[in-house]
C-alpha cells in the first residue's frame, strides 16, 4: 500500500494525516500546543512545540495505520501562514518564540511606514498591505529585540522562515533552507510578479537578505527526512500555506472558482489564473500555487475571527459546552431581536483593515439570552464572508462561479451554512472531504512524487456532500445586512 503523509501545522494544533493512494484517509493524529500571550495583542508559539507535535503526530499517524516509512511515497507540509521563526543555522535553535500571524506588536511600525507613503509601492510588489499580520515586520522586531541578532543575521548566521520552512529545516536535519511561493508571498518581502525576494523591500522593512530561504514550486523536491525521525527516510515534495492548500484541496483550479475556509479565522480565495488582480477593495493579491514554475494567483479576503467567535461563546462566556451546540442554540433565538456581534477581538481584517478597533455587541435588551448571543456569533461569520465576496465581485471582471466551496470545522454546522447561503444570496457547497487543507498538501506531494494525476483529473474526484441554497427573502436580507453595516461603521476607529 502507498501512502502520502500530510503535516498540517495550524494555529492551535498540529495534525498528521495519512492518506491512501486513492486520497481516502487512513489515519489522523492531532495534538494541541500552548499559546503564549505575553502582552496585550501579542501571540507567540514555542517553535519546539511546533516541532515536537509534528514529530509525535507523524509517528502516531503511521502507527495507527500500521504503516512504515517505506510505505510513504512522500510528505506534504501545510502550515499556519505568516507566523515567523528566526533560528541559529549552526544549532537549529530558535532565538525567540515564533511570532504568530495574529500578533499585533508591529502595528506602530506599519503605521509609520504607511504615514511615510510606502504602502502603494509595497502593495504593488507584494499584493499585501502594511499590516502587522504579515511576516516582514515580525522578523525585524525579533532582530531589533534579541541582543546581537541583527549583526548575526547580516553575517548569515541566522535563518528566517515561516513554519513550513522551519519544519523542513528540522525534518531534513538542517540540510534544506527552502519554502514555497505561497508562503513567500505572505512575508511583505517577496515580489509576487517577478517571483523573487525584493532587495528594496528587505531594506525598507529591515530584513537582511542573507537570512531568507530559497523559494521553490509548491510541488517540488524539497529534500528527504533524516532517517532516525521515523523508521527510514521519506521525500518531502509538497509545501503550501494552509489557505492555498485548501484552495488546491477544493480543486479551485479554474479562474473564477472560490473557496472559504472556516478555522480560527476565515480566509476566502478566488482563483484569478495567471493574472494577478490588484484589488480596489483592500483585498490581498496572493500566489494560490506555483506548479512547473508557473504562478497561479488569487484574490484573498482574510478575516481574523470566525471559529474563534464560537470558542469565545464556549471558553469566554461559557454559554455552550461544545462548539457543536452553537447551531442548535442559535436556531432557538428570538427572531424579534436584532443582536449583532462585530467580532473585532483583534481588530478587523479585510476589507476594513482596522488594527485598533475592538469587538462590540449591539441591540442588547433585557430579553437577550445566550441564544441570541450564539446566533449573533454565527451570523457574524456570514456577514463577514459577505463583505469579502462583495469586495471580490467588485474586483474581479472575469466570470466568477456564484458558488462558494466551504471547508473547515465550522462548516459542519448546517445552521451556519444555511445562514451563509441566505446572506450571500448564493449557493454554498460543502464537499464530502472536509480535510481539504491536508488533502491539498497531500495532493501536491503526490503529484510531485508521480503517484497522483494532473490537476484536471484530480478535480473530477471532488465530491459534494450538500449544497445549501438561499431561502431568505430579499427584504429580510437587506434589513439584516444594513444592521451589520451600521454596527461595523460604529465599531471602526477610522470612520470614513
Ligand atoms: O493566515 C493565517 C492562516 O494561515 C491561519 O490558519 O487555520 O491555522 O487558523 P489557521
Amino acid at each position: 500500500m502507498t501512502f502520502i503523509l500530510a503535516i498540517d501545522q495550524g494555529t492551535t494544533s498540529t495534525r498528521s494525516i495519512l492518506f491512501r493512494g486513492d486520497l481516502t484517509i487512513a489515519a489522523v493524529a492531532q495534538e494541541e500546543f500552548p499559546q503564549h500571550y505575553p502582552a496585550s495583542g501579542w501571540v507567540e508559539h514555542d517553535p519546539e512545540d511546533l516541532w515536537r507535535t509534528t514529530v509525535t503526530t507523524m509517528r502516531a499517524a503511521l502507527a495507527k495505520a500500521g504503516a512504515a516509512a517505506a510505505d510513504v511515497a512522500s510528505i506534504g507540509i501545510t502550515n499556519q501562514r505568516e507566523t515567523t521563526v528566526v533560528w541559529d543555522r549552526a544549532t537549529g535553535a530558535a532565538i525567540h518564540r515564533a511570532i504568530v500571524w495574529q500578533d499585533r506588536r508591529t502595528a506602530e511600525t506599519c503605521a509609520r511606514l504607511k504615514a511615510a507613503g510606502h504602502e502603494p509601492a509595497v502593495a504593488a510588489k507584494t499584493g499585501l498591505l502594511l499590516d502587522p499580520y504579515f511576516s516582514g515586520t515580525k522578523v525585524a522586531w525579533i532582530l531589533d529585540h534579541v541582543p546581537g541578532a541583527r549583526a548575526r543575521a547580516e553575517r548569515g548566521e541566522l535563518a528566517f522562515g515561516t513554519v513550513d520552512c522551519f519544519l523542513l529545516w528540522r525534518l531534513t536535519g538542517g540540510r534544506v533552507h527552502a519554502t514555497d511561493a505561497t508562503n513567500a508571498s505572505r512575508t511583505l518581502l517577496y515580489d509576487i510578479h517577478r517571483g523573487a525576494w525584493d532587495e528594496d523591500l528587505c531594506r525598507l522593512i529591515g530584513v537582511p537578505m542573507a537570512m531568507l530561504p530559497e523559494v521553490r514550486d509548491s510541488a517540488a523536491a524539497f529534500g528527504t527526512t533524516i532517517s532516525d525521525l521515523i523508521d527510514g527516510p521519506v521525500a518531502i515534495s509538497g509545501i503550501a500555506g494552509d489557505q492555498q492548500a485548501a484552495t488546491v484541496g477544493q480543486a479551485c483550479f479554474r479562474p473564477g472558482m472560490m473557496k472559504s475556509t472556516y478555522g480560527t479565522g476565515c480566509f476566502a480565495l478566488l482563483n484569478t489564473g495567471a493574472t494577478p488582480v490588484t484589488s480596489k477593495n483592500r483585498l490581498l493579491t496572493t500566489i494560490a500555487y506555483q506548479l512547473g514554475g508557473k504562478r497561479t494567483y488569487a484574490l484573498e479576503g482574510a478575516i481574523f475571527i470566525a471559529g474563534a467567535a464560537v470558542q469565545w461563546l464556549r471558553d469566554g462566556l461559557k454559554v455552550i459546552g461544545s462548539a457543536e451546540e452553537s447551531g442548535a442554540l442559535a436556531a432557538t433565538a428570538d427572531p424579534g431581536q436584532d443582536v449583532i456581534l462585530v467580532p473585532a477581538f483583534v481588530g478587523l481584517g479585510a476589507p476594513y483593515w482596522d488594527a485598533d478597533c475592538r469587538g462590540a455587541l449591539y441591540g442588547l435588551t433585557r430579553g437577550t439570552s445566550a441564544r441570541e448571543l450564539a446566533r449573533a456569533a454565527l451570523e457574524s461569520v456570514g456577514y463577514q464572508t459577505r463583505d469579502l465576496v462583495e469586495a471580490m465581485r467588485g474586483d474581479w471582471a472575469g466570470d466568477a462561479d456564484t458558488v462558494l466551496r466551504v471547508d473547515g470545522g465550522m462548516v459542519a454546522s448546517d445552521w451556519t451554512m444555511q445562514f451563509l447561503s441566505d446572506i450571500l444570496d448564493a449557493p454554498v457547497d460543502r464537499p464530502k472531504v472536509l480535510e481539504t487543507t491536508a488533502l491539498g498538501a497531500a495532493y501536491l506531494a503526490g503529484l510531485q512524487a508521480g503517484v497522483l494525476p494532473e490537476p484536471a483529473v484530480f478535480a473530477e474526484s471532488w465530491a459534494l456532500d450538500r449544497r445549501f441554497r438561499p431561502a431568505m427573502d430579499g427584504e429580510t436580507r437587506t434589513r439584516k445586512v444594513a444592521l451589520w453595516q451600521d454596527a461595523v461603521a460604529r465599531t471602526l476607529t477610522r470612520r470614513s
